[in-house]
């Protein structure tokens, strides 16, 4: 693999110099939550509360430049998703709140009887929107995992759809295990049906490069604060069923793609930091070492990024394998196969032999390494392994910012719980 200059990358973020309450440096493994943000996306959200504050669609400079501020993070999140229009990409508050929207919009489509598959390794903002529908009449169906490696039993997918089927709602990657899903697959079966699909790619987004074209999906759901952006949800959202679609909106507010699905005021600052975001990763790929290539549009360098940043993960994850396997008191859940290391992200579920998660992440608190413990929402795989009522899991997240030496330090604080 190319070499990942991994300095120029971690000079960007300003939260990576910052050192902890124990005066060691803060290892930040707690990235499935929300990931840090680089100084240009600071930047973009100063700027904007500084030369351009204002509401939308006014005569004036600065609403005029809130106005075209949206329309370039729309556009660069349709680069970001392999969208063709951005006006395909909706912009929410979370992930949360907007599939509760669009579930409530689909209620009114939908049918009584009408069948939902969601599966059981996804988070709850994945699964609580689509159970809200059978107050309507419609029924969901669940798709399950395998215990052993938490990967998604899509064999059983067939004897799942019957014809009353009309939406499989299921998560791109596991934010609890890491496990990355066949979403292509399983949207080819239900396009073949004419079945709606929905993906919670909020985990997968900084791990990978999304297509939404070539997977065909209907909906894609993801939050900037994941990839390395601010604390707003973005939607993409077919023409093909959004434009059939009628959400719940105030009578002024546009009935056209994308502002009909949108409510309120937006997180405007956000939303200038989402489009930094993207520029940043579109950036990653020449910040690591990779020849600069001006010319190139920004979705091809998107994509060279995420593929840069994939490969740096898997050698994370390897190493991060190799260390937990070598633990005798750490049990890890999820693929730990090497050759299947491209099947997952770098998170790892794990549970310390003794210890109860809350524990485990307070001891690593202590020397400055932020992990995650419980169900973080992911309250259906945590309770299918048997783990809801012992404290779920302790979580583990790299993202392309992780360095070997982190790692290191992770895996000593945990060789002395033995
Ligand atoms: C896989 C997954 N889906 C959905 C969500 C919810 O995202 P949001 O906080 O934007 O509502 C999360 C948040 O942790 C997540 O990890």
């Amino acid at each position: 693999m190319f070499n990942f200059k991994i300095q120029p990358i971690r000079a960007q973020f300003p939260a990576l110099r910052q050192t902890g309450a124990s005066g060691q440096p803060r290892v930040y493994l707690d990235g499935p939550a929300g990931t840090q943000v680089p100084q240009s996306v600071i930047d973009a959200m100063v700027n904007y509360l500084i030369t351009s504050n204002s509401n939308t669609h006014g005569q004036f400079e600065t609403s005029r430049q809130t106005d075209e501020i949206i329309h370039e993070t729309r556009r660069a999140m349709a680069d970001f998703l392999g969208a063709d229009s951005p006006d395909s990409i909706v912009i929410g508050n979370n992930m949360t709140t907007l599939t509760f929207h669009l579930s409530h919009a689909l209620a009114n489509f939908l049918q009584p009887g009408d069948e939902i598959i969601v599966s059981r390794l996804d988070h709850d903002a994945n699964i609580a929107p689509w159970l809200a529908l059978e107050k309507r009449g419609l029924r969901v169906r669940w798709l399950p995992f395998s215990h052993d490696d938490c990967t998604l039993q899509i064999d059983r997918l067939d004897q799942l759809i019957t014809d009353r089927t009309r939406l499989i709602a299921v998560g791109y990657a596991s934010n609890a295990v890491g496990t990355i899903n066949p979403v292509q697959d399983i949207i080819a079966r239900a396009r073949e049906r004419d079945i709606l699909t929905f993906i919670d790619a909020v985990h997968y987004a900084p791990h990978g490069l999304i297509d939404v074209q070539a997977l065909g999906c209907d909906f894609l759901a993801c939050s900037a604060y994941k990839f390395f952006g601010p604390h707003v949800g973005i939607l993409y959202v077919h023409p093909d069923i959004g434009e059939r679609l009628q959400p719940d909106k105030v009578r002024p507010q546009e009935d056209t793609l994308p502002d009909k699905f949108e409510t309120g005021t937006l997180n405007l600052e956000g939303i200038a930091g989402v489009r930094a975001a993207v520029d940043y990763l579109a950036s990653v790929h020449e910040l690591a070492g990779a020849p600069a290539d001006a010319g190139t549009s920004r979705r091809e360098r998107i994509a060279r990024s995420m593929q840069m940043i994939a490969e740096y993960e898997q050698t994370l994850s390897r190493k991060l394998l190799r260390g937990l396997q070598s633990l005798p008191h750490v049990r890890i859940y999820g693929i730990q196969d090497d050759a299947r290391l491209h099947q997952r992200t770098p998170t790892f579920g794990i549970r310390v032999e003794g210890l109860s998660p809350a524990e485990v992440a307070l001891q690593l608190a202590e020397r400055d390494i932020y992990v995650w413990d419980g169900d973080f929402f992911a309250m259906e795989p945590v309770r299918q392994l048997g783990l809801a009522d012992s404290g779920g899991l302790v979580r583990i997240g790299a993202v392309h910012y992780t360095t070997g030496a982190e790692i290191e330090r992770l895996l000593e604080g945990l060789d002395e719980m033995g």
